[in-house]
């Protein structure tokens, strides 16, 4: 099955998408930290507490050399959760990815924004890819177009990397993405309340209500 991801850090939303989605984890980025205000160790503690021990959790490192990366991984590493560690796939990016597979860490490179930056970065052993659709859509790119690609390069070598497509700003762009097999998504807040979305269901679910409450009052199914 796909593994489905929150991109977030907010506990609140994390709760109420975990009530009704079938959630593996949790993605973040240096920028959703900063922007929840939380660093990540209250975070994880907080996420792991709610999601239970076998959910899944993404940090990235904020070294910029591949040995400091490294370093930083190890540690990201040592916390007691699944834990992957997101690595910029940069030329050094790249390096500290084939020095973590040594170590045997779980990596995502991330910030991919082409099908050859994200090939390089499979066969360096990254376990994940993470392709920014809708940066990619927003720079007059074709995001679809890329996670496609790399799903072909993926197949074509049979290469055990996962696609965890990140960066959507709508439902359509999660939709095409998960019609070409990925492995997995991590969705926004206000992309994940998409899915469940559409302006005619309120109207239809109101509509039974009412035709149920006419016939048989505040009754239960199994009490009429
Ligand atoms: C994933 O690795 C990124 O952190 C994230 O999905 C980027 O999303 P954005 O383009 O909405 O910031």
């Amino acid at each position: 099955m796909i593994e489905l991801y929150l991109d977030t850090a907010d506990i609140t939303e994390t709760a109420r998408f975990h009530h009704c989605f079938p959630l593996t984890g949790i993605t973040t980025n240096p920028t959703i930290l900063a922007n929840s205000g939380v660093g990540l160790k209250a975070t994880l503690t907080y996420m792991s507490n709610l999601l239970g021990k076998d959910a899944r959790f993404f940090a990235q490192v904020v070294s910029k050399e591949a040995e400091s990366m490294l370093n930083e991984a190890k540690k990201l590493n040592e916390l007691p959760y699944d834990m992957v560690v997101k690595v910029p796939t940069t030329e050094e990016g790249l390096a500290a990815i084939k020095l973590m597979k040594q170590g045997g860490i779980q990596v995502l490179a991330t910030a991919i924004y082409t099908a050859q930056q994200g090939f390089m970065a499979a066969l360096c052993g990254a376990d994940y890819l993470a392709p920014y659709v809708n940066r990619i859509d927003a720079m007059n790119g074709d995001g679809v177009a890329v996670v496609r690609d790399l799903q072909l390069l993926i197949e074509k070598h049979g290469l055990s990397t996962k696609i965890l497509a990140a960066s959507f700003k709508n439902v359509q762009q999660a939709m095409d993405v998960m019609k070409l097999g990925i492995g997995g998504i991590t969705l926004p807040v206000d992309v994940a309340m998409q899915m469940f979305s559409h302006p005619a269901i309120e109207p239809a679910v109101a509509q039974f209500d009412k035709d149920w409450a006419d016939a048989f009052g505040d009754k239960l199914s199994f009490e009429s």
